[in-house]
């Protein structure tokens, strides 16, 4: 009779299984890669849509998805950019690289986020011709760490469609309800800018009053999440202000006017 229980064996028998485990997972992570890219691109396409309010569900998110154009834009100047790929523009790696980005000095970087890219995706929706929403990334730290999300706002850059966040690390049943419909809900129809142009949509603390006259730049706050909700008022006001979209929002104002 052999004799099977031999160090030799033994180890024959774990490198073997080893090996063969190992290529199972490799195999599997370089198949499933392009399924994870496109369920990685159905989301994101899902969170535009839904910010904008453009979620149905008869319809599916690819075939709503090709109402809205997508533009790069130069931050620095908020013109359209069309030497850049859509394909080839990365938000992340072009925040962290020195030649695509900018350092943000303390007193700028109200949204916590060390350096800001130069070159932004922004993503519009026509109908007829005619835009009917425009869907900005914003990005800023909460409590735990960054929140990034949409927001939508009217054609009139003024008014919010929504605000979607797809990704953050707040604590669920606190920070964690700026995902929570009911709390989304609140911001449709609230005002981003004042009348003299300056950010003032606000998450503030406890429940609007809604006889007060700044009521349609509040949104209520998160309670026991003062931390989360001033990270979503500081975002929005980085995002909407100079240093992020607010040279774009000029630009598209001015256009608008020299058409008249
Ligand atoms: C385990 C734990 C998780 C918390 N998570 C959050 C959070 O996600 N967002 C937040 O703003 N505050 C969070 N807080 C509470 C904050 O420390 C802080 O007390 C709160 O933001 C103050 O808000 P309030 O003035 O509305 O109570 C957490 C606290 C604990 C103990």
């Amino acid at each position: 009779m052999t004799n099977n229980n031999t160090i030799s064996k033994t180890l024959i028998v774990a490198i073997s299984l080893c090996l063969v485990c190992s290529a199972l997972i490799s195999y599997s992570a370089v198949e499933l890669r392009d399924l994870q890219e496109a369920n990685k691109t159905l989301d994101k396409q899902t969170k535009i849509l839904s910010a904008a309010g453009l979620l149905a569900d008869d319809k599916d998110v690819s075939s709503l998805f090709n109402s809205i154009e997508i533009k790069i834009v130069d931050l620095e100047t908020g013109l359209f950019n069309t030497s850049i790929n859509i394909e080839d523009f990365d938000e992340s790696s072009f925040s962290r690289n020195p030649n695509t980005s900018i350092e943000l000095t303390s007193d700028a970087d109200i949204a916590l986020l060390k350096r800001r890219e130069n070159f932004q995706a922004i993503y519009l929706h026509y109908e007829n011709e005619s835009l009917k929403a425009i869907i900005l990334p914003v990005r800023g730290y909460g409590l735990w760490g960054t929140m990034k999300g949409y927001l939508a706002l009217e054609s009139d850059l003024q008014t919010v469609i929504g605000l979607e966040f797809f990704d953050h690390k707040e604590t669920p049943g606190l920070g964690g309800e700026i995902v929570n419909p009911r709390w989304k809900a609140i911001w449709k129809g609230k005002k981003v800018y004042s009348d003299s142009g300056d950010v003032i949509i606000s998450v503030i603390k406890g429940s609007v009053d809604k006889s007060n006259k700044n009521a349609k730049f509040q949104v209520d706050g998160l309670s026991g999440a003062t931390i989360t909700s001033n990270g979503v008022t500081n975002l929005l006001s980085f995002w909407l202000g100079e240093m992020g979209y607010g040279p774009l929002i000029k630009e598209i104002r001015s256009k608008e006017s020299a058409d008249v």
